[in-house]
């Protein structure tokens, strides 16, 4: 992989990783290093009711656990997490400790600001505001490709304003997460393969990235490579724990990838297909990818070189030749996952498609993307792909 003489980058990824199947015990002593003496532990009631998750982590915690609070909705919002703060607050917690997917991980993000600071979840909207450190933050995940547990952001819904509220701050990483594959075994087939493309994109999106660097593309080809193989032994076996240890460490490495060199136009799209239409960040990401690596072709001649490698794929040929094999790849990928391939199979009208191509201009993480994109009409192409038209 060559670079330019101009390189420059900062690359930042402080988490602390605790990995391996039964490592969930250790929450209460990774508590106690950061000095966690009353936590907060943050979940949903799925997991709550129906799994013992939030039982193992309640055990491990110990005499640190000050209370539970477990109403979280799948899309998170400011009530949400007002509402965790108050828990915290009648509880006198010093901490949180997050068990969940992205929407939980995120809702706690947001509790830990208001646990250090006080005041309203909306003063803290944007970026770089907060000038110390959120309160300490244990995070468990519960699903395999957000890679929240190593990003400094977080999107909480205002569902009173009708939007989406960004928080980009690097006092919001978490302190340390506990990558424990048997904490992510009761994940249903669908949710696995869906969420596992996110994974998937993120580590695509960090390499097609303006902003990618040799370290997180180090991470990004791993986590690819590794996709490849765990994903689909996770989805066809679902007790298989190794495959679940695997794909887990995929979505945290391009989680880390991500958080530094950003995503592109994927998630432009993907974000503004779930704003509209409610369609699963994971499937939008899985759906977008194969149609986005053919814009981005020209742009990324020896980037998909390597993506493919990394994936399996032939890499001989001309830029357009490999671009294109890569895409029919990852598309063949998602079917064999049981996954849908076109935006018209999860329910969005084609006369949506200008408005859609419309909206994805106002995204930030149109500003990453390898092949600028200055107006709809220059996306539309892509949208109509992904619809299948
Ligand atoms: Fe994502």
């Amino acid at each position: 992989m060559r670079y330019g003489s101009d390189l420059s980058f900062v690359f930042s990824s402080p988490t602390r990783l605790v990995f391996g199947a039964g490592q969930v015990s250790e929450a209460g002593m990774e508590a106690e290093r950061i000095g966690i003496t009353r936590a907060l532990l943050v979940s949903d009631r799925v997991l709550a009711e129906r799994t013992d998750l939030v039982g193992r982590v309640s055990k491990a915690l110990g005499s640190r656990l000050a209370a539970t609070f477990v109403d979280v909705p799948p899309d998170s919002g400011v009530d949400a997490v007002m509402a965790g703060y108050a828990a915290a607050r009648e509880a006198g917690a010093d901490g949180v400790v997050s068990v969940g997917g992205g929407s939980v991980i995120d809702t706690a993000k947001g509790i830990a600001i208001l646990v250090r600071e006080g005041g309203h979840l909306r003063d803290f909207e944007g970026f770089q505001l907060l000038t110390r450190r959120a309160a300490s933050h244990v995070v468990v995940p519960t699903t395999a490709g957000t890679g929240s547990e190593v990003t400094y952001v977080a999107v909480i819904k205002d569902h009173q304003a009708k939007r989406k509220l960004l928080f980009g701050d690097y006092n919001i990483l978490p302190d340390v997460a506990i990558l424990d594959p048997e904490m992510t075994l009761a994940l249903p087939g669908p949710l696995t393969a869906a969420t596992g493309m996110d994974a998937l994109s993120h580590a695509l999106e960090a390499m097609h990235s303006l902003q990618r660097e040799p370290v997180a593309d180090a991470l990004a080809l791993h986590a690819i490579r590794i996709v490849r193989e765990a994903l689909p032994a996770c989805v066809s076996t679902p007790g298989d724990v190794a495959a679940r240890g695997r794909q887990l460490l995929a979505s945290t490495m391009a989680g880390a990838a991500f958080s530094n060199a950003q995503v592109g136009l994927v998630h432009a799209m993907s974000h503004t297909a779930g704003a509209h239409f409610g369609v699963h960040h994971g499937l939008a990401n899985s759906i977008c990818m194969p149609h986005v690596v053919r814009f981005n072709a020209e742009e990324c001649g020896e980037v998909y070189r390597e993506v493919a490698t990394a994936f399996g794929v032939p890499a001989d040929g001309d830029d357009a030749a490999v671009a294109d094999r890569l895409a029919g790849a990852l598309e063949a990928f998602a079917r064999s996952l049981g996954l849908p391939t076109r935006l018209a199979d999860v329910k969005v009208p084609r006369d949506a498609l200008p408005a859609l191509a419309e909206a994805t201009l106002f995204d930030g993480s149109l500003v990453y993307n390898a092949k600028p994109v200055s107006d709809a009409a220059g996306i539309l192409p892509v949208w109509e792909a992904a619809w299948g038209a």
